[in-house]
């Protein structure tokens, strides 16, 4: 019941930025020009591309429970990967001039708070299995860097010299932060469920209880991803979303393979009705 296709998923995941667009919670530029253009098509190959490798497998990301063994140790591994791409942001964003409106110095301090909440997590939180391969290290770093030099241009460069008027809208500023706090902490309690699986010196797999892990495989996935949507609306531009989308279309594929890989492990778990991602939905 739990197993529904890829596309449920996705079109939920982009169902709120549709409803933002007609709530005029999204921003777009009057004119559409090539550089704006050229985001949205990037945004648009890498969604499509993560349903081709994450979902079809076609060239599907090594790490976890889906990897071999590496040979770089796991916190300094995964603490590259999460500090790149803020540094990244960092870069970018004094690249243009280091911009200190409300509007900029918030959307740099969300940016950089999620990356560093990431890298405390791999540093005092996570029990790892296994050594990451360097390769992995290579291409999630780049890959989130990338994202990071995107959405830093986009929001800081091309909403234009309006986007000082982005948090006037206070209702749709106060509801995005709610729920980018509440994707946050969804995503921080279950990292620390997961961490408490395991007892020391055990690297075994093990089935998740306690807070949404009845509902969902992936509570951890939903969290971030509506961490990443709480952005996306307090930044109120398109380039907030850029991250989002490609993002739904990665964790959704990546929960499908979580959700497979638990029913070939243990017999219990997923149960009837227990979901990939999203509760009740998919
Ligand atoms: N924005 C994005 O596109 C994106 C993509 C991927 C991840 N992320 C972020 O990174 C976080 C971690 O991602 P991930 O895919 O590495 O998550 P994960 O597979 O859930 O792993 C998180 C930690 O929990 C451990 N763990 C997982 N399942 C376990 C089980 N059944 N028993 C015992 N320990 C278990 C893992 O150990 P092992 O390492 O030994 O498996 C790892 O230390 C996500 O929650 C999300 O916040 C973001």
């Amino acid at each position: 019941m739990g197993d529904r296709p890829f596309i449920v998923g996705f079109s939920f995941g982009i169902l709120p930025v549709i409803l933002a667009y007609f709530k005029g919670w999204l921003w777009f530029p009057a004119e559409l020009t090539w550089e704006n253009q050229g985001f949205l098509i990037l945004c648009a190959i890498v969604t499509f591309s993560n349903y081709l490798n994450e979902y079809l497998q076609w060239y599907p990301l090594q790490y976890s429970k889906f990897a071999p063994e590496g040979g770089c140790p796991a916190r300094v591994g995964w603490f590259i990967m999460y500090s790149t791409p803020a540094l990244a942001y960092v870069i970018v964003w004094n690249y243009l001039g280091a911009p200190t409106s409300s509007y900029d110095l918030l959307m740099l301090g969300l940016y950089c708070t999620h990356f560093t909440k990431r890298c405390l997590e791999v540093l005092f939180v996570h029990k790892y299995s296994k050594d990451c391969l360097f390769l992995t290290v290579i291409e999630i770093a780049s890959f989130y860097s990338l994202g990071a030099v995107v959405t830093a241009y986009s929001l800081h460069r091309l909403s234009g010299p309006d986007r000082n008027s982005f948090l006037d809208d206070e209702l749709r500023v106060k509801v995005g932060l709610c729920i980018w706090v509440t994707g946050q902490l969804i995503n921080l309690v279950h990292h620390y469920i997961l961490s408490t699986l395991r007892s020391p010196g055990s690297y075994k797999y093990i089935v998740p209880t306690g807070g949404l892990f009845g509902l969902i495989v992936c509570p951890q996935y939903c969290g971030e991803l509506t961490s990443w949507l709480g952005f996306g609306l307090i930044g109120y531009s398109f380039g907030a979303f850029v991250n989002y989308v490609p993002m739904v279309a990665y964790l959704c594929a990546r929960a499908h393979h979580t959700y497979r890989w638990y029913g070939t492990k243990f017999d219990d778990y997923p149960g009837k009705g227990t979901m990939k991602l999203w509760p009740w939905v998919y």
